[in-house]
């Protein structure tokens, strides 16, 4: 018996309506519309309002997606939840999510890993569809950066958005779908990214607030370096290991975390610059929503179309990478 595969069959995404342009910053940090546009090519994020969380973000993604494709959310058996900024420690945002959209047969389950929050959570549904157990699963990237955000550091601050991206997944055809999948985590990478209160090692209490351990702490040349590197590298792999060659790829979407690391990444893997998604210019880097929010966006405007060749690429905190090869 061939293989069973798991292609999406319908797109979501949602940012919340309130617009900060570069400009904000300039207001109270030492910083400049130019230098963030020119150094991370951010113009403008959107942010949530106080009480919105990961979970309120997906189920407006969700509701699209399953409008467009004309089910309830009674049918979808899975929710796999990519987020680094799920509602609360517990119980997990995919839980949240099934009660607020009402998807009553469905279990789920969130997926921590960095900015590969989507990469992981789509293979990991994409593995659950091909098991021949669940036939619709739903797949989140969702996150409130603005949770873990320290607003007077201009090395952060900057750079990040809040949004949501969902893509649902269901039985395909073996030339269909993902055909192929590399993930990676490094752990030694770990020191380069992260966010540390909060947790079992370092509990919430005055002096964790204190200290600021509940924001984000990078150190953003290294995680550059290895972002380059890592993702062209598995992008570039991925599509060789599978008997193309990088012309054959019809769309790359690659994470959004920086222009110039998304530049260079398609500048190693000579893709010309229409062959690159990118929306980082009115969204900035909203974590595990970047990708599904991407493929949402390409396949509104026509730029992806069913049999294309894309792949999809990351890299985060963690660290984390990964790619996929998917015939759309
Ligand atoms: C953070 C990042 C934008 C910084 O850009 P950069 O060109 O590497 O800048 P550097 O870190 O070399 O810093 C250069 C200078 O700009 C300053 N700078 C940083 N943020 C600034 C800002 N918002 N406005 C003005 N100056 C800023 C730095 O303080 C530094 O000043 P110094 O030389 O006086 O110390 C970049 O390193 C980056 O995008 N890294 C990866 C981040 C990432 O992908 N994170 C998520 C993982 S998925």
């Amino acid at each position: 018996m061939e293989k069973r595969h798991a292609v999406v069959t319908a797109t979501g995404s949602y940012f919340p309506p309130k617009v900060i342009s570069n400009s904000f910053f300039e207001g109270y940090l030492d910083t400049t519309d130019e230098w963030i546009k020119t150094r991370t090519g951010i113009s403008e994020r959107h942010y949530v309002e106080k009480g919105v969380a990961s979970s309120d973000l997906a189920l407006e993604a969700s509701k699209i997606l399953l409008k467009k494709r004309g089910i309830g959310p009674e049918e979808i058996d899975a929710i796999v939840f990519g987020t680094v900024t799920p509602d609360m420690m517990y119980p997990s945002s995919a839980c949240l999510l099934q009660d607020k959209l009402g998807a009553k047969n469905a279990y789920g389950f969130d997926v921590s890993a960095g900015c590969c929050g989507f990469v992981f959570s789509y293979t990991t549904g994409v593995m659950l569809v091909e098991s021949g157990r669940y036939d619709k699963v739903l797949v989140i990237g969702a996150d409130v950066c603005t949770s873990f955000l320290d607003m007077n550091d201009r090395n952060t601050c900057v750079l990040f958005g809040d949004g949501a991206g969902a893509v649902l997944l269901e039985p395909a055809g073996p030339d269909e779908g993902m055909l192929d999948t590399i993930q990676h985590v490094d752990g030694s990478g770990g020191k380069y990214l992260y966010m540390a209160g909060g947790g079992s090692l370092n509990p919430t209490s005055a002096e964790t607030v204190a200290k600021n351990l509940h924001t984000v702490h990078q150190e953003g040349r290294e995680v550059f370096k290895h972002a380059v590197t890592k993702m062209a590298d598995v992008a570039v792999e991925i599509v060789e290991k599978n008997g193309f060659s990088l012309e054959d790829v019809d769309l790359f979407v690659p994470h959004q975390a920086n222009i110039r690391i998304i530049e260079s990444v398609a500048k190693r893997m000579k893709l010309p610059r229409e062959k690159v998604m990118i929306n980082i210019n009115k969204f900035g880097n909203t974590t595990a929503a970047t990708i599904p929010s991407c493929l949402d966006q390409a396949v509104e405007s026509g730029r992806l179309k069913k049999g294309d060749l894309v792949v999809i690429a990351s890299f985060g905190a963690g660290f984390t990478w990964g790619s996929a090869l998917i015939r759309w």
